[in-house]
C-alpha cells in the first residue's frame, strides 16, 4: 500500500538555539518544503524528560517557534505547532509503550550516554523517550523524518514499533479496510557529515547548548560583535589551510571551521579550500566572519523581533496545532479501531 508523502521533524525547547541546531536541523527542514508537506513540532514534552524551568520552558518554546518561522519556514503551507497542545502524541506514545520491548528500549546508547552511572535517579520519560518520539512520528504517518545521525537510532525503533503494530494487528487492520499495513515505516533523512557542527572550543566534540562555554557556539541570536569574538577565538593549529580536503584529515579544528563555511554558503569543503588554500587563519576567519555575520544576523533580528510578539507566536502554534490535531484525531480513531477499544 502507498502512503501519502510527509515529513516530520521536533525541535526541543531547550537553552539556546545555536548554529549545529541551524545547519545540522533547520535549514533541512527549510529545504524539504518545496517536496513534501511538512509537519515541525517544538518537542515541549520531550523537553520536561529533565527539569526545565516552566517560565524558561515557555520562552523557550516560543523562541524555537521563532526560529523556525525566521530560517523562513511557511507555518501556513505547512504546519508549525508544539507537541503538548495535540493529544494525540501522548494517546499513541501509550500504545508505543505496549507494543515495544523493554529489550529494545534498553539497547538505546542516546539514554546509556545521557544516564551515565545515574540509572537509579533519572525520569522514566527519559528512558520512554523513544515510545513518546514514535508517537510525534506515526501519529501522522509521516513517512520522511528528518534528523541529526544521532537519532538515527530512534528513527529505527520508531520502524520496529511500526513494524510489531502492522504484524500484531494484522487481521484487524485489514479487517478494518487499511490493507495490510497500517503505519509506514518512516526513513530517516540524515544530514551530511559536513553539517555536523563542532565546538569552536574542540573540534572533537559537538557543538552543544548544554557547553559550559559560551564561546564554544554561536548562538542564532548572537549579534555581529558576539559572532566576531568567536570566531576569532575559535581553536585552531597554526599551519596555513590546506589546499585539499586530505589535509583537513587530522585538523577538526580547521575541518569544523572550513564545514561551517562551506554549509553557510552552500558549497563543499573542496571550493572553500580552492579559494583559501595556503591562506592563514586570520585571513579566513576574518572571511569566516563577514560570511556567518551575512547570514545569521538577519535570522537573529528576526527572532527577536517575532520573540517580543508572544500573542503571535502562540497564534501561529494555535493554528498549526488545531490543523496537526485534524490529522492526528484520524489516526487516533483508526488506531482505536484497530486495537479494540470501544469508542465514541
Ligand atoms: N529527539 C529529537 C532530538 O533531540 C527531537 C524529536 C522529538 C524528534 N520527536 C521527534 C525528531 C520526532 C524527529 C522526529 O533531536
Amino acid at each position: 500500500m502507498a502512503f501519502k508523502e510527509r515529513v516530520f521533524s521536533g525541535v526541543q525547547p531547550t537553552g539556546n538555539l545555536h548554529l549545529g541546531n541551524y545547519l545540522g536541523a533547520i535549514t533541512k527542514f527549510v529545504a524539504l518544503q518545496d517536496q513534501y508537506d511538512c509537519i515541525y513540532c517544538v518537542v515541549d514534552m520531550h523537553a520536561i524528560t529533565v527539569w526545565q524551568d516552566p517560565a524558561e520552558l515557555m520562552h523557550a518554546t516560543r523562541e524555537v517557534t521563532a526560529a523556525y518561522l525566521a530560517c523562513g519556514i511557511d507555518p501556513t503551507k505547512h504546519i508549525v505547532f508544539n507537541q503538548s497542545q495535540v493529544a494525540g502524541h501522548a494517546e499513541l506514545a501509550w500504545i508505543c509503550n505496549c507494543v515495544a520491548r523493554l529489550g529494545w528500549l534498553n539497547r538505546m546508547t542516546q539514554f546509556k550516554e545521557k544516564v551515565g552511572k545515574d540509572r537509579e535517579n533519572v525520569s522514566v520519560g527519559l528512558y520512554d523517550y523513544p515510545a513518546l518520539m514514535a508517537a510525534d512520528i506515526l501519529v501522522y504517518r509521516a513517512t520522511h523524518v528528518p534528523v541529526g545521525e544521532d537519532q538515527k537510532q530512534h528513527v529505527e525503533l520508531t520502524r520496529d514499533i511500526a513494524t510489531k503494530f502492522n504484524n500484531d494487528f494484522g487481521a484487524s487492520i485489514a479487517a478494518h479496510g487499511y490493507g495490510d499495513a497500517f503505519f509506514p515505516l518512516p526513513e530517516p533523512l540524515i544530514q551530511g557529515p559536513a553539517t555536523r557542527v563542532m565546538s569552536l572550543r574542540d573540534g572533537a566534540k559537538k557543538m552543544s547548548k548544554s557547553d559550559p562555554s559560551d564561546y564554544s557556539r554561536i548562538n542564532l541570536t548572537d549579534d555581529a560583535d558576539a559572532i566576531a569574538q568567536k570566531v576569532r577565538k575559535a581553536k585552531t593549529d597554526p599551519e596555513p589551510l590546506p589546499s585539499e580536503e586530505k589535509g583537513l584529515e587530522t585538523r577538526p579544528e580547521a575541518d569544523n571551521l572550513v564545514g561551517i563555511y562551506a554549509a553557510l554558503n552552500n558549497t563543499s569543503k573542496a571550493t572553500v579550500l580552492g579559494e583559501f588554500g595556503g591562506a592563514q587563519f586570520s585571513t579566513f576567519k576574518s572571511a569566516l566572519v563577514d560570511l556567518s555575520v551575512a547570514k545569521l544576523g538577519p535570522i537573529g533580528a528576526e527572532m527577536k523581533k517575532l520573540v517580543k510578539d508572544p500573542v503571535y507566536i502562540d497564534g501561529i502554534l494555535a493554528d498549526g496545532s488545531e490543523r496537526a490535531n485534524a490529522i492526528a484525531a484520524e489516526t487516533m480513531k483508526a488506531v482505536k479501531d484497530i486495537v479494540g477499544f470501544v469508542r465514541r
